[in-house]
């Protein structure tokens, strides 16, 4: 790359919205890396957003310098204000804040907000034409059509950070689609590979948070341990590439090294493969179409000696399937089942409710929600996340019960 091909490249201003979360933390990493090596002013920091962690926002907002912080529990913008004193970063708080910061002028805006909170501000950026990292999984899942339309109807482009999406963004030959005959996500498995349905049972959130391969905050981790997480990525990967369910498959690959796999209509297939490392990923979102250094773990085959692959075991773990259903279903279903997730998942962490009423909250909130067609716009996908959520908690409860 030319000398002003990078200078342009990291003087692209950036918002990082959920910058507390681990792949917050993580992008921080590769800003502050950049930095190291090309200057301090590399990547500057328009925005900063968390949800109610102030303390460290405010570390990050000292170390990084934004032009504007929002926490969106309005409850804690005086201790974040205070915090910021003298700084001269405007701060502010509640979901207005969150939206103006994924709207303010940000070349690229780091969408690594938990759960569907993500989709108003992801709509928000892609309307202004900013160029998306989207770490975010649940806003395509919840918003779908809306999010791909949006999208259409915008200069915005996706670059996705999930690291199976941000594999298959690298291997999948866009100009060829017509050749493109499947796309395989990989599955690490997580911690319960192997184990019994019945030994699941008693799982702990503390179990279940305990990823054998990549560390991640608790909502994804618990995904992962239901495999939840690979169908939202299904679902994710069908609107982000175009694919029918019919092209979209999941392998387990314990070792976590390869991300996807594309099988092309000559036979051949496509891997991507790096270590399970999230700063990879993030490092590709922001430089792209460029390549930028990260600190990331190196791969080394030699020492791994082997990558193996089996079949999910769709019994033990019928969140997969559910996801798959939904996809094949459409309209509203993946918006239902990824709210009813996003619930029963909270009542889990919380103790309410055990590891195996995960998948049961989430089946029966699907029954009970009578079917609509696809959402027209945002308010219509809030008004059924939010029928959906009060369903699945009320199922929460019955069980609790
Ligand atoms: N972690 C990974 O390795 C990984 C990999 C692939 C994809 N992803 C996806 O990336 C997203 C973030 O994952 P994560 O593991 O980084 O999550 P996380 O560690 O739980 O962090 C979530 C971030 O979102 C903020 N947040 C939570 N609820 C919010 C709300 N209602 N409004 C505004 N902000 C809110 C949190 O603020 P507080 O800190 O104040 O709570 C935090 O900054 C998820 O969609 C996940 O599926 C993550």
């Amino acid at each position: 790359m030319s000398g002003i091909e990078q200078a342009k490249m990291l003087s692209r201003r950036l918002s990082v919205l959920g910058s507390t979360g681990s792949v917050g933390v993580s992008t921080l990493d590769i800003v502050r890396h950049a930095r190291a090596r090309h200057g301090g002013d590399a990547f500057p920091i328009e925005a900063l957003t968390a949800n109610s962690n102030v303390e460290l926002l405010a570390q990050q907002a000292r170390e990084f310098r934004p032009n504007f912080v929002a926490v969106a529990d309005s409850a804690r913008r005086g201790e974040l204000a205070s915090a910021l004193a003298g700084s001269g970063i405007a701060v502010a708080s509640g979901g207005e804040a969150v939206l103006e910061a994924a709207a303010r002028p940000a070349e690229i805006v780091m969408l690594a907000i938990v759960g569907c909170a993500g989709l108003p501000p992801a709509l928000t950026a892609v309307k202004r034409g900013a160029r998306l990292a989207l770490a975010n999984k649940e806003c395509v899942v919840a918003g779908g059509e809306i999010f791909r339309e949006a999208l259409a109807a915008s200069r915005a482009i996706v670059i996705p950070v999930d690291s199976e999406h941000s594999a298959a963004f690298q291997v999948l030959d866009f100009n060829q689609a017509h050749a493109i005959e499947k796309l395989t996500l990989t599955a690490s498995g997580g911690p319960f590979r192997g184990w019994k349905r019945a030994q699941m049972a008693a799982v702990t959130p503390e179990q279940a948070v305990a990823h054998p391969n990549w560390s991640m905050g608790a909502k994804i981790s618990v995904d992962s341990a239901t495999l939840m997480n690979k169908g939202l990525e299904l679902i994710e990967a069908h609107y982000l590439f175009a694919l029918a369910p019919e092209q979209l498959g999941v392998i387990v690959h314990p070792q976590s090294i390869v991300h996807c796999l594309v099988a092309y209509s000559d036979g051949a297939v496509l891997a991507h493969l790096s270590a399970p490392d999230m700063r990879t990923p993030i490092a590709h979102a922001l430089g792209w179409p460029l390549r930028i250094s990260s600190p990331s773990a190196r791969l080394d085959l030699a020492a791994l000696r082997q990558l193996t692959f089996e079949e999910p075991d769709a019994a033990c773990f019928p969140c997969l399937g559910q996801a798959v259903d939904a996809l094949r279903a459409g309209g509203a279903a993946p918006t239902i089942l990824n709210a009813a997730n996003e619930v029963a998942v909270e009542a889990f962490l919380r103790r309410r409710i055990g590891f195996l009423d995960i998948p049961r909250v989430v089946e029966e909130t699907l029954a009970q929600d009578h079917k609509t067609g696809a959402a027209a716009d945002l308010d219509a996908v809030m008004a059924i996340d939010e029928r959906a959520r009060v369903i699945a908690g009320g199922i929460c409860r019955e069980v609790a019960a």
